[in-house]
């Protein structure tokens, strides 16, 4: 089974809406001369209010080869929320990709492995994709409870999918400790661990649920490592933080998983 590799840039809280512009304008200048059909999935991720620039830049450009994201959502479709946006919102402003539980948000807005599966539930029945965040702390790696910790966030997280709507989602596997440290995952570890949830996913679904959906690594991924990480058999591509807020960086991250 091959599956299309997927690039994703998560800005997080970084870039001015004139930043936006740039950034997005200097990843498509990067990758002007490449063959469309050739690339990954390319997917940048800025902040809300910086969505309508990047969508503006993106549409003005018309190439098609990158996609946009949003870094969050809300389940609910509309009402008294103060601060969310909801699904079509984000549909609205031009994403075809949701991140949910990331690891940052889990630690710091406290979101639950049953908001996650409300989130997945409401991107898909929008026509979005959802990127789902997964990923053990250091701790959790040293007491052993890594794997453990993993397949109950992913059995959650997907909790009430049909295998038709699990086949279209991505899975992001980013270890805690690796994510903006610099501390890359072995990636033969990195590996196992994707290969330990794609397994899951087979026990949860079928086999050509687990061989179609895209699971991703993320954590200090960087030029000089995306080569290798993308030599591995379950390894489908890359969700990368800090080395996608340069258009140089990213592209070669982009050109190194093709
Ligand atoms: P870094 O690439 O900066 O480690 O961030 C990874 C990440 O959290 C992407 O979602």
């Amino acid at each position: 089974m091959s599956r299309r590799p997927v690039i994703a840039g998560n800005w997080k809280m970084h870039n001015l809406q004139q930043e936006a512009m740039d950034l997005t304008n200097g990843i498509m200048q990067e990758l002007r001369s490449e063959d469309k059909a050739a690339l990954p999935e390319v997917v940048i991720a800025p902040t809300f209010t910086a969505l309508y620039a990047a969508n503006k830049a993106l549409t003005d450009c018309g190439c098609g080869k990158v996609k946009l994201a949003a870094q969050n959502c809300y389940f609910e479709t509309k009402g008294a929320f103060t601060g969310e946006c909801s699904v079509e919102m984000l549909k609205d402003a031009g994403c075809e990709y949701i991140i949910i539980g990331h690891s940052e948000r889990r630690e710091y807005f406290g979101e639950t492995d049953e908001m996650v599966n409300k989130k997945a539930k409401a991107i898909l029945a929008n026509g979005l994709i959802p990127i789902i965040c997964c990923g053990e702390s250091l701790e959790q790696r040293e007491a052993g409870v890594t794997d453990y910790h993993i397949a109950s966030q992913i059995t959650k997280a997907l909790r009430e999918l049909s295998a038709e709507d699990v086949t279209k989602s991505i899975i992001a596997y980013e270890p805690i400790w690796a994510i903006g440290t610099g501390k890359t995952c072995d990636s033969i570890e990195a590996n196992r661990v994707i290969a330990m949830i794609r397994n899951v996913v087979k026990g949860l679904y079928d086999a050509n649920t687990s061989d179609a959906i895209r699971i991703l690594y993320g954590g200090s991924v960087k030029p000089s490592t995306i080569k290798e990480q993308m030599a591995q058999s379950d390894i489908d591509g890359a969700l990368v933080g800090g080395a996608s807020l340069t258009a140089d960086s990213f592209a070669q991250i982009v050109k190194g998983a093709m």
